[in-house]
């Protein structure tokens, strides 16, 4: 049996589906039981647990799977957006030891190898630093720049624009939600690796250039798009605009600043360099 966390979101949906396809029994983590319903009909079972950060739930949630999909969801509103990720970071390392689970694949991100200088990425890094203490073998999936990011700014291409903190011409990996429920699920199915942690560094069929974004979108909705390129000083104004806090967005602005600066890269070495196979296009295309 394997357990699969945030299962209303992107990748642990398709972590779940997978599994499920593949005939293997998967408990699911729901916050909400009307959210569970279509899990259950699907042939899941279902465990409603406040959050991911109450460590006796979760260890309760993990008994007795044969492997896990965990991850660290942001939550952009908090007081003191790392301390809490930090926070949910313990309890699942605390649960993991709890309930002897004894394979956890933790969806981490490019930079994840890195404890500062990449904004909202030095949680993850913290998580993968945690985990690597608890007793559970471990796949860590370093994801790439997610696809969906694009979602935000999409309606603006129809009027010939994809506004961008990332230079236009500098082309990054890049990759789709439905590549990383996919890795992580053929993961859990393979068991345990060999060595005590496995890195994946997950990257999208090919590299994306915002430039090349805007030619999919531009393809997409019928119209010239250019790249209306922002600088990374725009990014608190931008951010605080919508109702972030000034210290959430100062995250994001480190963030970009490590992308233009090359800090948010892979590792390389001691990992695994996968690539994904879905099409950019065919992720793109649910925006416009
Ligand atoms: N964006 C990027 O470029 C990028 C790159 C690399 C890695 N990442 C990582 O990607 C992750 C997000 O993955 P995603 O896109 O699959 O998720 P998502 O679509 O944003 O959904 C988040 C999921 O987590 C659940 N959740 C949120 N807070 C929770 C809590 N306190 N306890 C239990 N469940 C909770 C949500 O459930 P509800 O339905 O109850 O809300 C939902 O199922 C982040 O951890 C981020 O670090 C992002």
């Amino acid at each position: 049996m394997f357990v699969v966390a945030g299962v209303t979101g992107n990748t642990g949906s398709v972590v779940a589906e997978t599994l499920l396809a593949a005939g293997k029994k998967v408990r699911v983590l729901v916050r909400d039981s009307a959210k569970g319903a279509p899990w259950q009909a699907k042939g899941a079972e279902v465990r409603v647990l406040a959050s991911l950060d109450d460590e006796a739930a979760l260890a309760s949630a993990l008994e007795g799977a044969e492997g896990a999909y965990l991850l660290s969801p942001p939550d952009v509103g908090a007081a003191d957006f790392l301390a809490q990720r930090r926070a949910t970071v313990d309890a699942i390392a605390a649960a993991i030891d709890r309930s002897n689970v004894a394979h956890v694949v933790f969806l981490s991100s490019i930079g994840g190898q890195h404890e500062g200088g990449t904004g909202p990425i030095r949680t993850v890094h913290y998580g993968e630093q945690r985990l690597a203490k608890t007793k559970a073998k471990l796949t860590f999936v370093r994801a790439a720049y997610f696809l969906e990011n694009w979602a935000a700014v999409a309606p603006a291409t129809k009027g010939g624009k994809l506004p961008s903190f990332i230079r236009a011409d500098q082309a990054i990996p890049m990759v789709g939600t439905r590549d990383i429920g996919a890795v992580a699920a053929r993961a859990l199915l393979e068991g345990p690796p060999a060595s005590r942690i496995d890195i994946i560094e997950l990257a999208g069929s090919r590299d994306l250039s915002p430039r090349d974004v805007a030619a999919i979108f531009g393809s997409l909705v019928g119209t010239q798009v250019e790249v209306q390129e922002a600088p990374t000083s725009a990014v608190v104004p931008t951010f605080t605009g919508f109702g972030i806090s000034s210290s959430v967005a100062g995250l994001f602005e480190e963030m970009y600043e490590g992308i233009a600066n090359g800090k948010v890269a892979w590792e390389g070495t001691n990992v695994r360099a996968v690539r994904g196979t879905v099409d950019p296009a065919s992720v793109l295309r649910a925006f416009v």
